[in-house]
Formats: C-alpha cells, sequence, structure tokens
C-alpha cells in the first residue's frame, strides 16, 4: 500500500507591499476597522509584468529544495489558480517551462480559495494509484489583478503570492484523508463576472456579499471538519495544528472553537499576507514549518472555502 507524505514546502510573497495605511489613502476605511473585522495588516503586491507563474517558481525551487529533489525528478505539476497568466497554456506548464522541464503532465486545478486543498487531494489520488512518485502542488495568486480597489467592503482582503509542497510516495500516511465538496448554486454571492465564453473580458473584478459568505463559510466549515474528524474516528484533541485558509480571523476563530484548539494551535499568517486565495494554506503551512512550530510526526488539520462554492479539508501526518 503507498500513501502520500510532504516532502517539502515553499512560499514566496512578492515585494510590493499594501498596507492598512495605504488603503486608508485610497478608500473611506482606517486601519483599526480593517484589523478588528478581518485580522490583516498587509498583503503583498505583484510588480507590474510579474506573473502567477512568477510567483510559483519562487515557491517550487523552495519547496524541491526543502524536499532535497530537482525538478527532473518531477512526476506530475499541480498548480492551484484563479489569475492563470494567460487563459492557455496553464500556469503549470508556463511553470514547468521556467523549472526547466519537460515531458511530465502539468495542469491548472481551478476550486478558488479551496484550490490547494482539492490539487493536494489530486496528487494524493496519482500517488497513491501508483502513477506518480513526486508531484510539485502549489497555490500560486495574483488577486491584485482582479481586485476592484474602489469597493471598500471587498479590496481589504486580497494579497498576492505563492506556496508549494511536495508530495512523495511513502509507505506511511503522509495525508491520511481527503474531503472534497462544492455547490455552484451560490455565484452571485463571490464571483468574477467576465470570462471569454461570455464575451465579456471587461469585467474581471471580484464581486462579493461579504456578510453572507462569512455566515456560510462559518458553517460549511464547522460540517467538514466534523466530517473529517468522523472519517478518521479520531478527537479533536488528538489534533496538533489547524492551519486554515486564510480568509478572515474570525472565521479561523470560530473553526478553533468548534474544535476547542487554543489559538497557540492555529497558524495564523493573513496579517502578513490577507487572502490569497489557493496560496493561503501552502504559504501558513510554510511559514510554521520553516520556524519550527510544525514538527515531523505531528498531526495537521487543513481547510478552505472559497467561490464556487468549494470546500474540503485534509488531514494530515507530518
Ligand atoms: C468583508 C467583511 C470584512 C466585511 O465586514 P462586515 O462586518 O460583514 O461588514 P459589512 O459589509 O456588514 O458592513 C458593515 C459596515 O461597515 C462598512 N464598511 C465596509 N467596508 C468598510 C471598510 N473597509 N472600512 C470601513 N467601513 C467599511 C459598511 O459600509 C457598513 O456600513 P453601514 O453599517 O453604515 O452600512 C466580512 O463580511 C468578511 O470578511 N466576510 C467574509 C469574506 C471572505 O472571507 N471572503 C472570502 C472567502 S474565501
Amino acid at each position: 500500500m503507498s500513501f502520500s507524505r510532504i516532502t517539502g514546502t515553499g512560499g514566496y510573497l512578492p515585494e510590493g507591499l499594501l498596507t492598512n495605511a495605504d488603503l486608508e489613502k485610497m478608500i473611506d476605511t482606517t486601519d483599526e476597522w480593517i484589523f478588528d473585522r478581518t485580522g490583516i495588516r498587509v498583503r503583498h503586491i505583484a510588480a507590474p509584468g510579474e506573473t502567477t507563474s512568477d510567483l510559483a517558481l519562487h515557491a517550487s525551487r523552495q519547496a524541491l529544495d526543502a524536499a532535497g529533489l530537482r525538478a527532473a525528478d518531477l512526476d506530475m505539476i499541480l498548480v492551484a489558480t484563479t489569475t492563470p497568466d494567460q487563459i492557455f497554456p496553464s500556469t503549470a506548464c508556463l511553470l514547468q517551462a521556467k523549472l526547466g522541464v519537460g515531458g511530465c503532465p502539468a495542469f491548472d486545478l481551478q476550486a478558488v480559495c479551496s484550490g490547494f486543498v482539492f490539487a493536494l487531494a489530486t496528487a494524493d489520488q496519482f500517488i497513491r494509484g501508483g502513477q506518480c512518485r513526486h508531484v510539485l502542488v502549489v497555490g500560486a495568486e495574483t488577486l491584485s489583478r482582479i481586485t476592484d480597489y474602489t469597493d471598500r467592503g471587498n479590496c481589504i482582503l486580497w494579497g498576492d503570492g505563492a506556496g508549494a509542497v511536495i508530495l512523495s510516495r511513502s509507505d506511511e500516511p503522509g495525508v491520511i484523508s481527503t474531503h472534497l465538496h462544492a455547490d455552484g448554486a451560490h455565484r452571485a454571492l463571490l464571483e468574477v463576472p467576465g470570462g471569454v465564453s461570455r464575451n465579456d473580458v471587461a469585467d474581471t473584478k471580484i464581486r462579493m456579499e461579504g456578510r453572507a459568505v462569512f455566515r456560510v463559510a462559518v458553517n460549511t466549515l464547522d460540517q467538514i471538519v466534523d466530517e473529517t474528524l468522523a472519517h478518521n474516528g479520531i478527537s479533536k484533541s488528538e489534533l496538533d495544528w489547524l492551519v486554515p485558509h486564510q480568509a478572515n480571523i474570525r472565521i479561523i476563530q470560530a473553526t478553533a472553537k468548534k474544535l476547542a484548539m487554543s489559538m497557540d494551535h492555529v497558524v495564523v499568517t493573513m496579517d502578513t499576507h490577507g487572502n490569497t486565495s489557493a496560496a493561503s494554506i501552502p504559504l501558513a503551512l510554510d511559514v510554521a514549518v520553516r520556524d519550527g512550530r510544525i514538527k515531523p510526526g505531528e498531526l495537521i488539520l487543513t481547510e478552505a472555502f472559497g467561490g464556487g462554492f468549494t470546500w474540503g479539508a485534509a488531514l494530515i501526518r507530518m
């Protein structure tokens, strides 16, 4: 029986910064309001010309180094993103070229803020099925490109960044279980309306009913946490860490409360980069692995909720 295990992590945030003080000059808001409601202090913004695959490249190289692998060792490259460099080729193919390798399958996966969990689950299946030994799983976004900086209830959230993991075949799990869901009925609550097939490439900014999304997110994450624990027959107290999607500190606190977990065991990085959608879980994971908080053998729960709606969780032994 083979399983998948995380053997390396990486993260990258572009140099440009957008602080709450900067936003105070752009919209009618205050640092205090933003921090109280979201937990965010600053976002990173990709430079003009810096694309999602550029950010992904930095994070991928770090993850490969951490795993002690070369790009040529990869059997698959998966990029979760909502903000691809271009319509095609996929960002994964562009990343593959930047990594200087060819031949292995490379493709993008679109599940908005749940994208990383969906990509991790996909990679896990290819490894368990025996088709891959090492898979690069990336979440990368340049959300600043689709943010309406006149919409104060929305633009305060989003930032750019990339996170990556290497998932490798292992005799023991690793990824213990993954749980994925979607419900396409609520498009109007969170969407970017524009698209090529609708012949509308002008309307490419995020629209959100923040309060409604908040409510659905908290309830849905409650359910996915229950589902994951029940499926594995484990109790809350067995978890060492919660590594949540970094959407809003109040959503994260609600999940921590549900799990009866102290915030000391919740990895929170959103204050430093905002909501980076598919990049946020691997970014948070990378920070906590590198600073020594998350140690080999510990049990972590990751969960995410995003546009679609999509939601998912993964239980992982590090
Ligand atoms: C976006 C969010 C922070 C807004 O907070 P909220 O408490 O729901 O705020 P509301 O939209 O209800 O607005 C409350 C008031 O604050 C005002 N407001 C909105 N944005 C503001 C800002 N940036 N600064 C100051 N005031 C603001 C509103 O105009 C409203 O004023 P009113 O009461 O006079 O009408 C919050 O809804 C949220 O985080 N939702 C989840 C979004 C999310 O995580 N999406 C991604 C999922 S992956």
